[in-house]
């Protein structure tokens, strides 16, 4: 059995007092809630007044990026051990928005993986298309390319760890939200793509999560689909309603 992630990621948003009155809302509203995972992914300046705020609360911490050093002269920059020695158990890698102003191609975010995980620490690894490989037919080879060289080098003990999120880039932040069907459909592609590269019990038992505008009206539909796990919400993560919402979706 796949345990549902709803993992919010804040992106640029918040200083530490919002954060802290989000996770507060968010603790005490979601408290009951046992049978999905919820996480939170804020920015690297409110991580610590956070931890401290989830501590002993059933939401955990992850982190949006880290550079694949584990320290050294890279001004700037944060590490995977940063972010355990802060209380984070998940780390998005690989976001579209890294790929597309950051210029992070797949071989580097391969390196972080690879880092990640023999750090303890497990990597969300984000995948999609543009609008264009999409409205081409190259959805799939895309996709396809980017879990396999994300992936490189990582053993099935590893893929354990790993949690791969698929946002098409058409559909984050725009409210356009791929259809469950255009979801799903991707979703087993890739659950084949594990299929063939660690074998079908590793690919069952590997979380595959959608993102790209997913809000309080879609998510039970995405949610039903049987290879969607989880979802990683970028908008409406920032407000407790919706979010509470979101990790409350129903089957
Ligand atoms: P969105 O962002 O929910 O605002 O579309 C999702 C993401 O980029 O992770």
């Amino acid at each position: 059995m796949r345990v549902p992630l709803m993992a919010g990621n804040w992106k640029m948003h918040k200083g530490v007092g919002q954060a802290v009155a989000l996770v507060q809302a968010l603790k005490e509203s979601l408290a009951d809630v046992t049978d999905r995972e919820i996480l939170v992914c804020p920015p690297f300046t409110t991580l610590y007044p956070v931890a401290e705020t989830l501590r002993g609360s059933n939401i955990e911490l992850g982190g949006q990026n880290i550079y694949p050093k584990e320290e050294g002269a890279y001004t700037g920059e944060v590490s995977p051990t940063m972010l355990l020695d802060v209380g984070c158990r998940y780390v998005i890698l690989g976001h579209s928005e890294r790929r597309r102003y950051f210029k992070e191609a797949d071989e580097f975010i391969n390196r972080k993986v690879d880092l990640v995980l023999e750090h303890s620490l497990r990597p969300i690894l984000c995948v999609g298309e543009t609008l264009e490989q999409r409205e081409a037919g190259q959805e799939v080879a895309v996709v396809a390319k980017q879990v396999r060289e994300c992936l490189a080098g990582v053993t099935g003990e590893g893929m354990k760890e790993v949690v791969i999120a698929y946002e098409p880039l058409w559909a984050i932040g725009t409210g356009r939200t791929a259809t469950p069907e255009q979801a799903q459909t991707m979703h087993q592609t890739i659950r084949d793509i594990l299929k063939g590269l660690y074998g079908p019990e590793t690919a069952q038992a590997t979380r595959i999560i959608y993102g790209g505008s997913v809000k309080p009206g879609n998510v039970d539909d995405l949610m039903r689909e049987p290879d969607i796990d989880g979802a990683l919400v970028g908008g409406a993560s920032l407000k407790a309603e919706s979010f509470v919402r979101i990790v409350r979706f129903e089957e």
